[in-house]
């Protein structure tokens, strides 16, 4: 372990000395845990983020100035010619879940704040008749992917510190809900320190304890190599990456339209965009900026760039970002051998901190007192040769449970899962009465053989029906 002095030296020359303030109050543990902590701080990289208008730091406000609706995209299909492509794409989707090159990321390393849940969102009950989690959707959406195409689809889940031990314990409690331990992979994303507003010094959380906070979901790339897994990705002949968020039950797991989409189009990072339902709704918006395709932050665009709108009245930046990538492996690799970090995006923030007179310092919920950094991993998108936009079918594929009333709340979401559920029925011929709550389980779902041996013509279905297996 280093001395005293050569820490102090060392932190002196970055500004940082004060992070030592409290050592001689700390016991030889608490010692050890402080140094681990500055060892993995890049301190010439926060000192260049403290500053604004640095190249490392997004600037999301000047791309938003520069930004055109996006050139090209995948539109839902309409026409026959249309209906032939897409077909085309998930009979080219199914065979590469059959050939089993296939792997799926889920980032779960967030809290979950504006919901108001204390603990990791993956573990909302989000069926609305079974309380099945979200978790176990996606797991069952993956089962049965995997069962229908005779392979096995591997699930590498992105955790914090701040979700990793509960979610690892909620797997296990739940026997992977049907996956077997060896397919799903845990790994804990990275951490970045804090830094005062005034001073760009970095905060104390507490005498022996730096303020740090999860580095945002671009964390993942280097995460990944960090623990080896794109590596293990290649070794288990993983090519294709499909990527989605915790908040969405309704995302298609490695929708094979998608995935084929991809493929054919050779991309090295496809996007699926919904249309947003206002200039205000808080999702990023895929843009062309100097001919790149991008995202660019609902933070980053100015309102009233976002309340633009063509000739017909539609908004010229409705492309939402719905979060469900689909992802070469190598296009990961590549970024991590070439040194290609993402950029960082700067979030002014309260942040509680120890004030140097010992002070626990709790700022008000508007009291921004600091600056947090984050990458996002939509930044990959204009650094790759090929990129493709696609259009998802918004009703069915984009109800994300992100409030806890309102739009984007566990009510909307169940209630969006329950007329999805009426409709699948209906279309096998049940009997559905309008707005009862219905719930089908993904392993059924994606059966549809499954399905049609379940429900027979004009069978009636009652209030509070689960259908499983
Ligand atoms: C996100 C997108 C937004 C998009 C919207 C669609 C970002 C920055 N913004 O907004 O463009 O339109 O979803 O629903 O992504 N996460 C981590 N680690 C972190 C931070 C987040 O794993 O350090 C995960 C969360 O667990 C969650 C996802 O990333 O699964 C999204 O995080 P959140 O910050 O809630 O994004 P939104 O503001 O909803």
């Amino acid at each position: 372990m280093p001395s005293f002095a050569e820490l102090y030296a060392h932190l002196s020359t970055h500004n940082q000395c004060h992070l030592l303030q409290w050592w001689d109050h700390l016991d030889q543990r608490a010692r050890d845990r402080l140094v681990a902590q500055l060892e993995s701080i890049d301190f010439p990289l926060i000192s260049r983020l403290s500053h604004e208008g640095h190249e490392d730091c997004s600037s999301g406000r000047d791309r938003a100035a520069r930004a055109t609706p996006p050139t090209q995209l995948i539109a839902q299909p309409k026409s026959p010619e249309d209906r032939d492509l897409w077909q085309q794409a998930t009979a080219r989707g199914e065979s590469l879940l059959q050939d089993g090159v296939v792997g799926a990321i889920l980032v779960a390393g967030g809290q979950g704040t504006r919901l108001g849940f204390d603990k990791p969102k993956g573990m909302f009950p989000i069926g609305p008749v079974s309380q099945r989690s979200l978790f176990q959707v996606f797991c069952e959406q993956l089962l049965a992917r995997g069962r229908k195409a005779g392979t096995v689809i591997p699930y590498f889940v992105m955790t914090s510190d701040a979700t990793h031990d509960e979610t690892v314990a909620f797997f296990e409690e739940n026997h992977f809900f049907g996956l077997k331990s060896r397919d799903v992979y845990f790994f804990r994303q990275g951490k970045l320190p804090a830094v005062d507003d005034q001073t760009g010094q970095i905060l104390l959380a507490d005498k022996g304890e730096i303020a740090l906070s999860p580095d945002g979901h671009g964390g993942m790339v280097k995460a990944l190599r960090t623990a080896g897994l794109l590596d293990e990705m290649r070794e288990r002949g993983i090519e294709t990456l499909y990527y989605h968020q915790v908040d969405n039950p309704t995302a298609i797991v490695c929708d094979p339209a998608f995935l084929g989409l991809h493929e054919m189009h050779q991309s090295d990072m496809s996007t699926k965009v919904v249309n947003k339902v206002s200039a205000e709704e808080k999702m990023g918006v895929l843009v062309s900026v100097d001919g790149q395709t991008q995202i660019i932050e609902y933070s980053d665009m100015p309102v009233a760039r976002t309340r633009e709108v063509e000739p017909d009245g539609t908004l010229r930046f409705r492309a939402g970002n719905t979060a469900m990538h689909v992802v070469r492996r190598g296009y990961l690799e590549e970024l991590v051998d070439q040194g290609r970090d993402l950029p960082y995006h700067r979030a002014h923030k309260p942040v509680p901190y120890l004030a140097p007179t010992g002070e626990r310092i709790q700022p008000e919920p508007t009291a921004k007192n600091a600056y947090k950094f984050e990458q996002f991993i939509f930044d990959i998108l204009p650094m790759a040769a090929t990129a493709l936009v696609v259009e998802a079918d918004r009703a069915a594929e984009f109800n994300p449970v992100k409030n806890q009333s309102g739009a984007d709340s566990p009510d909307t979401s169940r209630a969006a899962i329950c007329r999805l559920n009426r409709e699948a029925l209906r279309a096998m011929g049940a009997k559905v009465p309008d707005d009862i709550q219905v719930e089908i389980s993904p392993l059924l779902a994606l059966h549809e053989l499954g399905l049609v041996t379940k429900i027979k013509p004009d069978q009636p279905i009652a209030d509070g029906t689960i259908l499983t297996p």
